[in-house]
């Protein structure tokens, strides 16, 4: 009898200790820089391959070479090994004190159709990659974006990727902080060789972070690696720059400004974005959002007012050309603030979301600010990303996954209105001109 008493005690003792384990949340430890390949011997093959944007019905393909006679050319077409077409483009190289980088080649394609594989070789030799298109411009076409920011190459940024990957998105947007290489120039190609899988197979959109600056002055530029390297398609946009542009797909337009260049009112990025909102029509791009690295809205301990300039000089151009949404990183956590103008709840306001969780060696910003500021609707420092589900012109879903986990864990999920709806509380007109005679209503309707 007592032996079967003290079974039975001590069962009832590993239940408890198995509910007490299960109800609280005990975070997995840290996991390593991979630092993929830093150091060792280039490959011969193209290698760091990814795609992006670069105008309508146009992909950009880029890919680094040792070799310094390969071909800058791009052979593709529908089916696998079949290649109906070539296209040529660019090649650049830089140094950088003792390192000297290989070829990066740059090679625009199309035009090319819609929601459509293509099978594509680099310099005419080596492994057959694929990208998948995105859908159809049209303000009531779906599209989904993958939203990430501060990648670095960890065991965390893997898992990321691999998240990412499931989620069967269209375009990836990346909000800055990309390599973490700090001047350290191996750390480029692993990192391109670590996204290589996935950004060769769907366009990814990047805008750089302070980590991505490199400078000596006198000596060497800031953007020498990033701007050899993520060639985006500024040009396309008018802008001068390969730190800010835009670009439209689906039913959305796409603002990528630069926390890192001059953003006062008589800068090039701010003239720029004058004139990009100017073409923005709201009948063809019902979606306006934006994607900067340094968050103008922050309720964690780090990084505090690292975006107050910028949002002094710009926050009203972009509440007055009725932006939906705008994504930033630099804070290693999860936060989304409701619409919000002038640090006030507002409801023709913009819904900033930081999304700086992508898994980099720096770890995560574990505190907040002791009062949650009115704005702050839901933070949690977890590494993550976020997918942003464009459904028809009106409405999108919104969901941020943790994954300190193995597997991605859906953590907030909200749907947003685009101010562009007519149900929306806000007036928006057509178009976005900031004329005179065509400048929107500012104030809710009602009031
Ligand atoms: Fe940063």
């Amino acid at each position: 009898m007592a032996i079967i008493m003290l079974v039975t005690t001590l069962l009832s003792m590993a239940l408890l200790c198995e509910e007490a384990t299960a109800a609280a949340y005990v975070r997995p430890p840290a996991r390593p820089n991979l630092m993929l390949f830093a150091g060792g011997k280039k490959s011969i093959q193209p290698d760091q391959v990814h795609v992006s944007l670069a105008g309508p019905n146009r992909m950009r393909v880029s890919w680094m070479t040792s070799s310094m006679t390969a071909p800058s050319t791009v052979h593709y077409g529908t089916t696998s090994q079949q290649y109906t077409a070539i296209a040529s483009g660019v090649k650049k190289s830089y140094s950088y004190f003792l390192y000297k980088s290989g070829q990066m080649h740059h090679v625009v394609v199309g035009p090319l159709l819609d929601n459509t594989t293509y099978y594509y070789m680099c310099g005419g030799s080596g492994r057959e990659f694929k990208f998948t298109t995105p859908p159809p411009a049209g303000p009531d076409v779906p599209i989904k974006f993958a939203v990430v920011g501060d990648l670095g190459q960890t065991g965390w940024t893997k898992s990321t990727l691999e998240h990412i990957e499931n989620s069967n998105y269209n375009v990836l947007l990346l909000a800055g902080d990309l390599s973490y290489a700090d001047y350290y120039q191996p750390l480029w190609d692993s990192f391109g060789k670590l996204v290589t899988p996935y950004a060769s197979a769907k366009p990814w959109m990047v805008t750089l972070g302070n980590h991505d600056i490199e400078g000596i002055p006198y000596i060497v530029d800031p953007f020498r690696a990033y701007n050899t390297r993520w060639q985006m398609p500024y040009s396309e946009s008018g802008s001068v720059s390969n730190q800010f542009y835009s670009f439209e797909t689906a039913g959305v337009h796409v603002l990528m400004l630069a926390s890192y260049a001059d953003f006062d009112e008589d800068s090039s990025q701010y003239k720029w974005l004058q004139a990009d909102l100017a073409r923005v029509d709201r009948s063809r791009t019902p979606w306006l959002i934006a994607v900067l690295h340094a968050p103008w809205y922050n309720s964690n301990a780090a990084h505090q007012l690292n975006g107050d300039r910028m949002m002094a000089a710009m926050e009203s151009l972009l509440y007055e050309a009725r932006v939906d949404m705008v994504f930033a990183g630099h804070v290693h956590a999860y936060e989304r603030m409701t619409r919000v103008y002038s640090m006030k709840r507002d409801p023709c306001g913009i819904i900033h979301i930081t999304i700086g969780d992508g898994g980099n060696r720096e770890g995560l910003a574990q505190s907040f600010l002791d009062e949650q500021p009115e704005w702050s609707m839901y933070r949690e420092a977890s590494f993550g990303h976020g997918e942003l589900d464009m459904v028809n012109a009106t409405h999108a879903r919104w969901t941020w996954h943790r994954n300190d986990d193995d597997e991605a864990v859906v953590a907030d999920d909200i749907w947003i209105t685009s101010l562009s709806a007519p149900e929306s509380q806000c007036s928006v007109s057509s178009s976005t001109k900031r004329g005179v005679s065509n400048r929107r209503v500012l104030r809710p309707l009602g009031t």
